[in-house]
C-alpha cells in the first residue's frame, strides 16, 4: 500500500460575505491527513463541485441546507479515489461521489459516498450532467413544470448547467420551441449552434421582455427559471393561459445586499391561470435512476451534449466561485485536482 499524504488543504470560510464575496472572506489551509475511521473511507478527491446555492450558504441564515461554518472546511459535491479503506464496501482504487468537496482529501462516512463508474462517464459528468444539476435540469422540467409535447418553453441561465440541460431535455421530448437566455453574445451561439436550441439573446443586450418576445411571438407554455427578477416578469408576461413555470434559483439576486422588488405583473397569473411552483433537487431522488439511464443513453448517442468549464488546483477554489457567479462558466463549473 502506498503511503498515505500527511497534510492535505481545505477551503474555509472565515467571514460571511456582504455582497460580492471577497478573497480575505475565504483561506486556504492546510492540516493533518489521518487514517479513516472505523466505517469510513479516506478520498483523494479529483474534481470538486462549486455551485451558486453555495453563496446562500455563506450567509448565517435558515434556510433548506444549513450556513457553512466559520473556519471549518466548507463541503459540497466532489469525486475522488478511494486511498484508504476501513468498510468492507468499498476498496482502495474504488471512485465515490460524496458531499465532502473544497478539499484535497475527505474522511468520508461510507453511508454518504456512493460509488461511480468512470468507464460509463468522466467522472466530472457526475458533478454535472449526470449529477445533482442535471437531476435537477430533469426534476424541474417533468415533473414541477409538468412539461408535455408540443410545449414552447424558455430557459433563463440557459449555458449554464442546469439551463443547458433543459433546453436540450426538452427538444428530445418534442418541444415546439425552446429558447434560451444567457449573459454573452458567445454563449448565444453556443445555444443556437451546438445545443439546438430554436431562438437564444443576451440579457444584457436589451429589456428581457422585448427579447423574449420576439423571439417566442406565440408565447411559452414553460419557464425555467434559474434567475428571477426581470427574466421571470418578463417570462410571466409572456406566458400562455395555463402557463408553468419552476422556480429553480435566483442567482440575479443572490449577492444583493437590499431585498429585490418582485414582478410588477403578477396579476397577469390570475386571468392567465398560472402554476409558479418552486423546486428542490433534494425532493426528487426517486427520479435518480430513471434520470440517470435515460440521460446517460443520450450523452452516450450524441443527442445530449453537455459542458465544463475547468479550473484546475485547489488554490484556485475560489476564483473558481467567485467566476461561477459572474458567468465565467459555460456549462458546469468545476474544480479538478488532477494535476
Ligand atoms: N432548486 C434547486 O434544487 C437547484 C439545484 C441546482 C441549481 N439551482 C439553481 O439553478 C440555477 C443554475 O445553477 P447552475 O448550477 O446550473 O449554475 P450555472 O447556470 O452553471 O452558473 C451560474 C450562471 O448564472 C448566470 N448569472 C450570474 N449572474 C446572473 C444575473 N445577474 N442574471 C442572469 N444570469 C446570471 C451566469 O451565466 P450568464 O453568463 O448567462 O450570466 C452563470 O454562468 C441557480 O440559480 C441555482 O441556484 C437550484
Amino acid at each position: 500500500m502506498t503511503a498515505l499524504p500527511t497534510t492535505g488543504r481545505s477551503w474555509h470560510l472565515v467571514a460571511r460575505p456582504h455582497g460580492w464575496p471577497k478573497p480575505e472572506d475565504f483561506a486556504l489551509r492546510e492540516a493533518p491527513v489521518t487514517e479513516p475511521g472505523e466505517g469510513r473511507v479516506l478520498v483523494r478527491n479529483l474534481h470538486f463541485s462549486v455551485d451558486p446555492y453555495m453563496r446562500g450558504r455563506m450567509n448565517d441564515v435558515k434556510s433548506y441546507v444549513p450556513p457553512f461554518k466559520l473556519d471549518q472546511p466548507m463541503d459540497g459535491g466532489a469525486v475522488g479515489e478511494v486511498i484508504a479503506s476501513a468498510d468492507e464496501r468499498f476498496a482502495v482504487g474504488d471512485h465515490v461521489l460524496h458531499g465532502l468537496g473544497w478539499r484535497e482529501y475527505a474522511e468520508v462516512p461510507a453511508k454518504y459516498a456512493t460509488k461511480v463508474d468512470a468507464s460509463l462517464a468522466p467522472l466530472s459528468a457526475y458533478l454535472g450532467a449526470l449529477g445533482m444539476p442535471g437531476l435537477t435540469a430533469y426534476a424541474g422540467l417533468f415533473e414541477v413544470a409538468s412539461f408535455k409535447e408540443g410545449d414552447a418553453v424558455f430557459v433563463s441561465g440557459a449555458a449554464g448547467a442546469v439551463g443547458s440541460q433543459v433546453g436540450q431535455l426538452a427538444k428530445l421530448r418534442g418541444a415546439s420551441r425552446v429558447i434560451g437566455s444567457a449573459g454573452s453574445d458567445e454563449k448565444v451561439k453556443h445555444l443556437i449552434e451546438d445545443l439546438g436550441f430554436d431562438a437564444a439573446f443576451n440579457y444584457k443586450n436589451g429589456p428581457v421582455a422585448e427579447q423574449l418576445r420576439a423571439a417566442a411571438p406565440d408565447g411559452i407554455d414553460v419557464y425555467f427559471d434559474n434567475v428571477g427578477g426581470d427574466h421571470l416578469e418578463a417570462a410571466i408576461g409572456s406566458l400562455n393561459v395555463h402557463g408553468r413555470a419552476a422556480i429553480c434559483g435566483m442567482i440575479a439576486q443572490y449577492n444583493n445586499t437590499e431585498s429585490t422588488p418582485g414582478p410588477r405583473n403578477m396579476a397577469l397569473i390570475i386571468g392567465k391561470r398560472l402554476r409558479l411552483q418552486g423546486l428542490l433537487v433534494s425532493d426528487h431522488a426517486a427520479l435518480q435512476s430513471q434520470f440517470v439511464e435515460e440521460v446517460s443513453a443520450w450523452i452516450r448517442s450524441g443527442e445530449l451534449k453537455y459542458s465544463e468549464t475547468v479550473v484546475e488546483g485547489i488554490e484556485n477554489g475560489y476564483d473558481a466561485f467567485v467566476g461561477l457567479l459572474r458567468g465565467e462558466n459555460t456549462g458546469k463549473m468545476i474544480v479538478s485536482l488532477t494535476r
